[in-house]
């Protein structure tokens, strides 16, 4: 059985008197979830807040990003195993936005996601099409291109501590979710692309996310897909309720 997860991005908002209010708004608002998993992923400044924050709460905390060397000369870095130090159980590896802004390859997305596992964190590995590439027909291409190039040299067993997010990057901010149809359809196909790589059994049991422009009024119906596993959310994560009316979406 694959856990739903349902996890917040909060991206670049946030200071620490935002960052606690929203947390400490959020915790008893999903007090009685159960069965699904929450993570959020505030900025890097305020994880310790949030870490103390949700200490007594099943909420798990995630970084939006991390880089691949342990330690050394690389000013402004953030290694995985700080994270761990920080609290931090997750990290967002791959996001669309640090693809776009931030020159990040399927190869240092590989390194990041290879250099994650190995701290012991659990990977949020985002891939996903842009609208230029689904009018071309090449959306399959390209999230057969960023799996096998992600997911290089990393073998079955540690695909345990992955999580896959679709996050068509036409849907990110947007607004403009994808139909519940064409989620699931790039959900299976990610399911079956993983199966290839690895096999039947990983790719039943690796979690695959849905991420762009989820809201409380379209979660219910992405949940009902037969491969959706769980949302990345962004903008609606930023608001206590609307953030708990999502992960409470079996309610
Ligand atoms: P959005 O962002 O929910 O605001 O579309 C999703 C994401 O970028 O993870």
């Amino acid at each position: 059985m694959r856990k739903p997860v349902i996890a917040g991005n909060w991206k670049l908002y946030k200071t620490t008197d935002e960052a606690v209010a929203l947390i400490n708004g959020l915790i008893p608002l999903v007090k009685k979830a159960k069965g699904v998993e929450i993570v959020v992923a505030p900025v890097f400044t305020v994880l310790g807040k949030v870490k103390s924050a949700i200490s007594d709460s099943p909420i798990k905390l995630a970084a939006q990003n991390c880089f691949w060397e342990e330690e050394g000369a690389f000013t402004g870095e953030v290694a995985p195993k700080m994270l761990v130090d920080a609290g931090c159980s997750h990290v967002i590896i791959g996001h669309s936005e640090r693809r776009q802004y931030f020159a990040e390859t399927d190869g240092t997305v590989n390194r990041k996601i290879k250099a994650a596992l190995k701290a012991g964190m659990t990977g949020i590995f985002c891939i996903g099409e842009t609208l230029a590439e689904r009018d071309a027909g090449k959306t399959w291409e390209v999230l057969d291109r960023q799996l096998t190039g992600g997911l290089a040299e990393i073998p079955a067993k540690s695909l345990e501590a992955l999580i896959v997010a679709y996050e068509p990057v036409w849907a990110i901010g947007t607004g403009k979710t994808a139909t519940d149809d064409q989620a699931q359809e790039a959900h299976a196909f990610i399911r079956g692309a993983l199966a290839k790589l690895y096999s039947r059994q990983v790719a039943e049991t690796t979690r695959i996310l849905y991420g762009g422009s989820v809201k409380p009024e379209n979660i219910k119906g992405l949940m009902a897909m037969a491969d959706i596993d769980g949302a990345l959310v962004g903008g609606a994560s930023l608001k206590a309720d609307s953030f708990a009316a999502i992960v409470n979406y079996q309610e």
